[in-house]
């Protein structure tokens, strides 16, 4: 039996931040949601958050998991006392506790899974998770006897010169034999630094307490400012980047790329530079993105090509051509082979496939047929000040230059319209449709008179 709980009701004073620490993001997602998912595999019987600070935020933010019980710990008296708070959660409860650090959020699974087998076969009381660290500061230092049991935990602040020089760290992630920390959990005190409860300190009372060390020190990476955090932050962008490489993604300059987790590639794909994807993402076969470009929450297929331009929750069909400078906002679906170019954007429309809407134009709640081409400057004028309407256009058409379409407005298909026309009435198929003035030229207007 596992049970796994998350410390997650600290302040996170030093982060000097608005939100609570662990609901900070990193790549795309909070610091307690990578935490807790890091845990998925393992398959807990039981899921403990504990929660204390704006506790309903951090409920709130993860609503959308099942199997979360929350337990308030109120006021924070330090990770000890945090987990107090399970005597009543966990009472009768025989297995083992995993107890995760809502602010470590770099944990690989597969470590988490060594962590638990260590902790069987050793048959220890509890065993943690440890790392060696050029720089240990801020981290509680672990002791280790000469056997290779580990017989405490010294906190950073509490430290002497000498313990201090220990840069065996504790990353704040242990397998504890539940019914032994139970046990020992009411006789912590708060005789330390900060006067609180600390967890750290039922490691010397639990026999034996052994350690599992990580290969790869990054992962316990421990967040407790935004220094922290962007470190952290540029971590996971690596490890996000290298996955991709090596599945036929190149990048021409990483560096200046961020991915998310929900990022998906297909192969032989060019991401140039300055080119950010949040969200859930798709970028099909041979796509060429960038430079410069956003897309969150997109889907785009094969063969797409994108220049310095913003894609959000819209869908690009294959061998789209998109940018420079165009702006897809949500619901924009474009069939294949469309061209979008600069100064373009298009709000919750649909557009054909082989359609062009190349230049300076504003297309919102718009059906657009196959093989439209929309001129220069066109605007669907869809909102009369309270409600949108819908623009038509069917196949084949063509709009001039600044045309106006004041919706609702239908014009069927091969529909020819005037340029700078103001176009408020539906227009039959392979009409030509004027809405503008017709030019007047006075002679002589000035007098021309002699020098
Ligand atoms: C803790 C460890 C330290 C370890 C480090 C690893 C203790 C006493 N120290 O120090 O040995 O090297 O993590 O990152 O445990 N929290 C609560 N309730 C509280 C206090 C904290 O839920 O009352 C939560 C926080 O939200 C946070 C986690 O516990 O997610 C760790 O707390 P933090 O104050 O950051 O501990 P550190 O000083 O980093
Ligand atoms: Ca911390």
């Amino acid at each position: 039996m596992l049970a796994i709980a998350v410390l997650a009701a600290g302040k996170g004073t030093r982060m000097k931040s608005d939100l609570p620490k662990v609901l900070q993001p990193l790549a795309g997602a909070t610091l307690v949601e990578r935490v807790i998912s890091s845990c998925e595999r393992l398959q807990p019987q039981r899921q403990l958050l504990i929660v204390g600070h704006q506790a309903e935020r951090v409920e709130q933010s993860l609503s959308q998991r099942p199997g979360l019980e929350f337990v308030l710990q109120q006021p924070q008296n330090g990770t000890g006392h945090a987990v107090q708070q399970l005597l009543d959660p966990l009472a009768g409860f025989a297995g083992d506790l995993l107890v995760l650090n809502g602010d470590v959020p770099l944990l690989r699974p597969e470590t988490l899974e060594e962590l638990l087998q260590r902790h069987r076969e050793s048959g220890a009381a509890v065993t943690l998770l440890t790392a060696r660290l050029a720089d240990a500061s801020g981290y509680g230092r672990v002791f280790v006897t000469s056997e290779g049991t580990v017989s405490g935990i010294v906190e950073h602040r509490d430290c002497s010169d000498a313990e201090r020089a220990n840069n065996l760290v504790n990353a704040g992630i242990y397998c504890f034999s539940w019914p032994q920390l139970a046990a020992v959990l009411p006789r912590l005190s708060t005789d330390n630094d900060q006067g609180e409860l600390y967890l750290t300190d039922t490691v010397a009372m639990l026999s034996p307490a052994v350690h599992l060390e990580v290969a790869d020190a990054d992962e316990i990476n421990g967040i407790n400012d935004r220094l922290q955090l962007a470190q952290c932050e540029a971590v996971l962008q690596q490890r996000l980047k290298e996955h991709w490489m090596r599945e036929g993604v190149s990048f021409v300059d990483p560096a200046s790329c961020t991915l998310s987790d929900g990022t998906r590639f297909g192969r032989d794909v060019v991401v140039e530079p300055q080119c950010h994807f949040r969200g859930t993402t798709v970028i099909g076969d041979g796509c060429r993105i960038g430079p410069g470009c956003l897309i969150e929450n997109a889907s785009l297929g094969m063969g797409v090509e994108v220049v310095h331009s913003v894609i959000r929750e819209a869908t690009v069909a294959a061998h789209c051509a998109i940018g420079p400078f165009a702006h897809l906002r949500p619901e924009a679906e474009l069939g294949e082979d469309c061209r979008v170019g600069n100064f373009v954007e298009i709000k919750k429309s649909r557009i054909g496939s082989g359609s062009k809407v190349n230049h300076l134009s504003y297309i919102g709640d718009a059906e657009l047929g196959s093989s439209v081409n929309v001129g220069a400057g066109t605007i669907t004028a869809n909102y009369d000040g309270v409600n949108k309407h819908r623009t038509v256009i069917g196949s084949g058409s063509k709009t001039g230059a600044n045309s106006v379409l004041v919706a609702p407005i239908t014009l069927g298909a091969n529909v020819t319209v005037g340029a700078g026309s103001c176009l408020t009435k539906d227009v039959p198929a392979g009409a030509l449709a004027l809405g503008r003035a017709r030019q007047l030229v006075k002679q002589n207007w000035q007098q021309i008179s002699a020098p």
